[in-house]
């Protein structure tokens, strides 16, 4: 019996200017470029093993085996690994997520970033940083920015290997926080996996395209020079734009619920009065409500006071995807 075991930790991480729709869907080719930092308090920490008895692979999330659809994503990537190393050995994966899933908060992120890591180092492959985020990239897209450190970029690209994320400063270098202000712990209806092959059914995505590298230039500029006030209000407008596509997409996704508008409002009242804060939301109806760590208490105790909000989740600016103890 052999046994071949790596585990990995990776963080989550919030889109400043959004990745919606691919060029490819089954290489994850994303349409545009898209710009995020990592989420150091939530994570997902996954152990792999490779064991020449097991018949097929096993995947446990939470303690709890996981079949149907999840385990068949698992299986699909570890095909992936498999081929890449040319091994034909069946693996066990432990996951474990400290924060729900399906609610806006991208698990599967750190989920896929988490799992590249474990699975391809149990099974051997010595890859690059940059190969990982393209690993991690064809378990879910977003992945691919979970691997490097802080703030990241990743490049569309046009092929497999040139699809890649990068780090374009460090966790250390600004202290933003995101206070996750989670309005339903229900798992989304329609997830982005789905989502991304509806983008091309709305009339806006077009524009919205078109428009990015703008958005880009401008956020990753505000990030260099620390400029909350520039990276604010391209990342309300980046958010405002991704949701006009999924609301005027066949059929019609709508994320939002009341408690989100109402926060989103309330954001923007706050930084009319000085406060650097603004919002952005993924596929779901959470608010991801971004400031500095010096404000980050007063804005905490802002939402607390609303109603309609379940849970306040607080993280800063996280490290990228490690390798830990078994
Ligand atoms: O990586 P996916 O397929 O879960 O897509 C992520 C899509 C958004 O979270 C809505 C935007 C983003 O860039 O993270």
């Amino acid at each position: 019996m052999k046994i071949f075991t790596s585990t990995a930790i990776a963080h989550p991480n919030i889109a400043l200017i959004k990745y919606w729709g691919n060029k490819n869907q089954i290489l994850r080719i994303p349409v545009n470029g898209s710009i995020s930092f990592n989420l150091d308090r939530l994570f997902t920490k996954t152990q792999v093993s490779f064991d020449s008895e097991l018949t097929a692979d096993i995947l446990f999330i939470n303690g709890i085996e996981t079949t149907g659809s999840g385990l068949s994503r698992v299986v699909s990537f570890l095909n992936i690994v498999r081929e890449i190393a040319g091994k034909q050995i069946f693996a066990q994966v432990n996951s474990e997520n400290n924060f729900p899933v399906g609610t806006g908060i991208a698990s599967s992120a750190s989920a896929f970033a988490a799992l590249s890591l474990a699975a391809s180092n149990a099974i051997g492959l010595n890859i690059s940083e940059k190969e990982l985020t393209c690993l991690a990239r064809r378990g879910s897209g977003s992945a691919s920015r979970s691997i490097p450190d802080g703030f990241v970029e990743w490049f569309p690209g046009e092929t497999d290997s040139d699809s890649f994320a990068v780090s374009i400063a460090p966790s250390t270098y600004w202290d933003l926080v995101d206070l996750v202000a989670v309005v339903s712990h229900e798992h989304k209806k329609v997830g982005s996996t789905a989502g991304h092959e509806l983008a091309n059914t709305s009339p806006l995505q077009s524009a919205r395209v078109e428009d990015a590298n703008r958005r880009l230039d401008i956020v990753r500029k505000a990030i260099i020079n620390r400029d909350f006030q520039a990276m604010a209000e391209m990342v309300e407008l980046d958010s405002n734009m991704m949701h006009a596509v999924m609301m005027t997409s066949s059929p019609a996704l709508m994320y939002w619920e009341n408690t989100s508008i109402s926060i989103m409002k309330n954001v923007q009242k706050w930084r009319a009065s000085g406060i650097p804060v603004c919002y952005t939301m993924d596929a779901g109806p959470n608010v991801h409500v971004i400031t500095t760590k010096e404000y980050s208490e007063n804005i905490n105790q802002r939402l607390a006071s609303m109603s309609g909000i379940k849970q306040i989740f607080t993280a800063a600016v996280g490290g990228k995807t490690r390798l830990v103890e078994n």
